[in-house]
């Protein structure tokens, strides 16, 4: 196994893929729909919601895995733009997953914890039932079936609020808006009753890398391991940048409503992952640490 696609090189996932994969002495090759992801690998122009664009990568690639780490990430956006939503998230998933059959190459979805409605009270796990809330969830579960479906060897590995800095371009994530709102003395209003498994994105790339080139077949959670609510995660981020925490401020989601909804606790449970991979999930308090070190 030597040439690995990773589609969407350019997100905050997919950069930390090629690097991952770049250090493993893969053969990397990623490919960016707008945004380029820099000179320093191979690199593609794929719209994966084009059928013949995709066709077109694949015969230019030739890859022997594909990491499809490319979506419409904006949750709210999805809501506003449930076409453009489906496009992308589910028939893009599609257009990857048939190519890859036709192929005879495995493929990695990167999915979500949103599938999951988030009223369970507790972790979910691989075998709990999805039940998605909003169409950025939904069209990612349908991603998830297109890709199961072309074969049901490929790979699902959900994630949950990716963090990390992003070195392509001026793109935030949660933890990156709240460094730096922090640090511009802006107070952050943070959901309390919202509760995650933030994801520290190297740590995601290089486990989900892993998992791909092992033949893990199914669905997998590549999450974090801590299940947090964001105004809990924009404390730990306070403390741990030596940032004021009083500019943290706790609300709730009724009293600050967003337009597609959220699960209340989607956290995830990665005691499959870890057992498979043979090392603990990436901590919150391990992710923050690493990412002072790497502050650019
Ligand atoms: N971010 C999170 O907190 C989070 C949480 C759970 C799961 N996930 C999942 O994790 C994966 C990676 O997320 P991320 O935050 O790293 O994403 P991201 O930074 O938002 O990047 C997404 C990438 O997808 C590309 N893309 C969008 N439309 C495309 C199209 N039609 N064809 C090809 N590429 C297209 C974008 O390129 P352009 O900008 O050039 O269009 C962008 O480079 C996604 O599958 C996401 O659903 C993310």
């Amino acid at each position: 196994m030597h040439r690995v696609m990773v589609v969407g090189a350019a997100g905050l996932l997919g950069q930390y893929l090629m690097r991952a994969g770049e250090g493993m002495g893969l053969a990397m090759v990623g490919t960016y729909n707008e945004t380029l992801p820099g000179e320093s690998a191979g690199t593609l122009k794929m719209d994966i919601s084009d059928p013949d664009s995709v066709a077109r990568g694949f015969l230019a690639a030739c890859p022997e895995l594909v990491v499809l780490a490319a979506a419409l990430t904006n949750v709210d956006q999805c809501e506003r733009e449930p076409d453009r939503a489906y496009s992308v998230n589910m028939e893009g998933a599609f257009n990857v997953a048939s190519e890859c059959k036709d192929a005879a190459v495995r493929m990695v979805y990167v999915s979500t914890d949103y599938v999951f409605n988030g009223l369970k009270g507790t972790r979910y796990h691989e075998f709990d039932v999805p039940d998605p809330q909003s169409v950025y969830a939904k069209s990612k579960l349908e991603g998830e079936r297109v890709t199961l479906d072309a074969d049901p060897g490929n790979l699902v590995c959900r994630v949950s609020v990716l963090y990390g800095w992003n070195a392509l371009n001026g793109k935030s994530n949660f933890i990156t808006w709240v460094i730096d709102s922090l640090g511009r003395g802006v107070p952050v209003p943070l959901y309390t009753d919202q509760y995650v498994s933030p994801t520290y994105a190297p740590a995601a790339a290089r486990d989900i890398l892993e998992l791909g080139l092992r033949g893990a077949r199914g669905i997998y959670h590549t999450s974090g391991p801590d299940c947090l609510s964001r105004h809990e995660i924009g404390l730990r981020v306070a403390e741990a940048f030596g940032l004021d925490p009083s500019l943290v401020r706790p609300v709730t989601t009724e009293g600050m409503p967003q337009l597609a909804v959220r699960p209340p606790r989607s956290c995830l449970a990665v005691d499959m992952a870890e057992a498979e991979l043979g090392h603990p999930m990436t901590s919150l308090r391990d992710g923050l640490a690493l990412m002072r070190a790497a502050r650019p």
